[in-house]
């Protein structure tokens, strides 16, 4: 949601703070701010929306100081304003904040009926100022946060430093992950994540659930929740500056689409056993055999990975799927049951609402599967069973490459349930080892549309509305073509299983209405095709993307065609994501938006 980053060495640090921001700015661009003591004296630059602007400011009126903290917001409580933007200070200490404080309106009117004046509209000021009264009543830093932190409910990464204090900084954590960067000579980090400090440091710890730690530049003291000393490892963290590098692309989200042969190549490596012509899970002592239901839980564009799953874990397995978006799980009381296995999806790994179904079946003693891109990440640390993804860094907000290695991950899961089940022949799991494998060169193949796809996006451009079709495991590939092309392009998109069409949405076709269709040749191409037939005589423009079957068959009539290789239909979900994502991403370029960083949203929902 937020990012956080922190230095204490010595030589002045707003620049490296404000490089750190420029990496941690996926996180949130409502707005930014350094804080640094110089002097003994808190100093502050803020300013609302993207970071350039703090640049102007920093500017305008540099800061020195070599030690201080920094932020990059999503607004949750509170008006993307200037003077919501962290660091939030009093006299005595200054603060950035990742995460929700629940409790926070009754802390703030006991503040206010205290006497004391808040400045902002934020949760995160709260904790400032119970800070503050401790260290006014005469505690040290160390005892007024541990006084303080117990009172605090809901979700945090903390980080703050001191007035008087300038070899001292303290984060806290539960909830929303803290990491701490060992530096080599005397300089200590705080960082929302590991790419915060990616080209500070590589030496990493991940601190606990309800961690806190006092930091100085050559020393930091951890303390678990309760107050106790903890040691926790220090890792190589791996994370690589050049990965929130653009190199010779536009825009990340262009990069990652790019990357997708690579990257889905490399994920598929850890789950195909090209010799023995199977699929395998890395390292599951866990026995699929005794599962007799799948639970999948993940949100937004994650959600359709476990919406194709449904199709692909039925269909092999034989074993029944329910799928949920995460922030409803929970609060329907779902029916948990012996021999049920919850899968979860995440690229962040630290989606709340995701984070939170897993740890409900924890709770009730569900085995907890997942999928997740950073491997580091808490739902990483915390599922019984994990299937990671190697995507890389994603920092385009719209996940692209991250969604293609979970299908991937999602084929070699249902191929594995399936073996378990006794439901796959050797002969059919070669031919899906061999469907896989070709997964790369048909996704380079789709890349080579892009120019067609550029045509057909600068007519999408002009459109109000747009609805995407798609049957089968396509129709989940029709929600994400409506998805991406909504979050990136603000053009108002649907996405329909084809045969839903006639059951209300074809009354808002008109020849405004450009109609995508996802239909590869196949199984279900015919009825896809009537469906679109149908909506076409009622004035649909239609653009086609399939095959050369399928243009041939049904081409004809449409406005334009994207003719894509032929594929089995086991794969045509991961084929058929490029064309969708560069759709979307050309379509914000028409349209002049911002397609890395689109409004109103953040990378990682640490919120619910
Ligand atoms: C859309 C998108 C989001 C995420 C969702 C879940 O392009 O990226 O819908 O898929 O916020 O995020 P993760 O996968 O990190 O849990």
């Amino acid at each position: 949601m937020c990012g956080i980053i922190g230095i204490a060495a010595r030589r002045n640090v707003a620049d490296e703070l404000y490089d750190g921001l420029k990496r941690l700015e996926y996180r949130g661009y409502d707005s930014a701010g350094i804080c640094t003591l110089s002097d003994g004296e808190l100093e502050r630059r803020r300013a609302e929306g993207k970071l350039h602007n703090l640049r102007t400011k920093l500017d305008e009126a540099p800061l020195s100081g070599t030690i201080g903290i920094a932020h990059t917001r999503w607004a949750t409580h509170g008006a993307p304003t200037m003077g919501n933007a962290h660091p939030h200070a009093t006299d005595h200490v200054a603060l950035v904040h990742n995460g929700i404080i629940e409790n926070f309106k009754a802390l703030r009117e006991e503040l206010i009926a205290a006497g004391r004046t808040l400045e902002s509209e934020t949760d995160s000021e709260v904790v400032c100022h119970l800070v503050s009264r401790e260290i006014e009543a005469g505690a040290s830093p160390e005892q007024a946060v541990q006084t303080v932190l117990p009172r605090l409910r809901g979700a945090f990464a903390l980080a703050m430093i001191f007035t008087g204090h300038s070899d001292l900084m303290i984060g806290a954590r539960k909830g929303s992950p803290l990491v701490l960067g060992y530096g080599e000579d005397e300089e200590m980090y705080l960082g929302s994540d590991a790419l915060a400090l990616a080209g500070l440091t590589q030496r990493i710890c991940y601190l606990d659930e309800g961690d806190w730690c006092v930091v100085r530049r050559s020393v930091a003291d951890i303390y678990d929740a309760e107050n106790r000393p903890a040691d926790r490892d220090i890792v190589h963290s791996g994370a690589s500056a050049a990965a929130v590098e653009k190199g010779n692309y536009r825009h990340f989200m262009l990069k990652e689409i790019h990357e997708q042969p690579i990257v889905v190549a490399q994920t598929l490596k850890s789950y195909l056993r090209p010799l023995e012509e199977q699929v395998a899970l890395p390292d599951m002592e866990f026995d699929l055999s005794g599962v007799t239901r799948v639970s999948i839980v993940a949100c937004g564009t994650s959600s359709y990975v476990g919406m194709v799953g449904k199709y692909w874990i039925e269909q092999f397995a034989r074993v029944p799927v329910e799928v949920d978006v995460a922030s409803e799980y929970r609060y329907r009381d779902p029916v948990l049951e012996e021999g049920q296995l919850a899968l979860f999806i995440s690229q962040s790994g630290e989606t709340a609402d995701t984070l939170a179904a897993m740890r409900h079946c924890k709770e009730a003693g569900i085995t907890t599967a997942g999928i997740i891109n950073v491997p580091t990440s808490t739902m990483a640390r915390e599922a019984d069973l994990l299937m990671p993804t190697h995507a890389g860094p994603e920092i385009g907000v719209a996940s692209t490459k991250a969604f293609t290695c979970q299908l991937a991950v999602m084929a070699a899961f249902a191929t594995n349930l399936a073996r378990a089940k006794g439901r796959l022949p050797a002969d059919e799991e070669r031919e899906i080892v061999r469907h896989l494998q070709e997964v790369p060169e048909c996704m380079n193949a789709a890349l080579e549309r892009e120019d067609v796809i550029e045509k057909v996006a600068a007519f999408v451009a002009k459109a109000r509305d747009v609805l995407y079709l798609g049957r089968g495991p396509d129709y989940p590939m029709a929600l994400e073509g409506a998805l991406k092309l909504k979050e990136i392009s603000y053009i108002h998109a649907e996405g329909y299983a084809s045969g839903e069409m006639k059951h209300g949405p074809i009354a808002l076709i008109d020849e405004t209405v450009p109609l995508i269709v996802l239909a590869p040749s196949g199984p279900l191409f015919e009825k896809t095709v009537s469906n679109m037939q149908e909506a076409q005589a009622r004035g649909a423009q239609v653009v086609l993307i399939s095959d050369d079957t399928g243009i041939d068959e049904a081409g004809n009539d449409v406005i334009e065609y994207v003719r894509m290789p032929k594929v089995h239909p086991l794969i045509a979900p991961l084929v058929y994501a490029i064309p969708v994502q560069l759709l979307a991403y050309h379509v914000a370029v028409a349209k002049g938006t911002d397609v890395d960083q689109p409004r109103n949203l953040a990378k990682s929902v640490t919120v619910e």
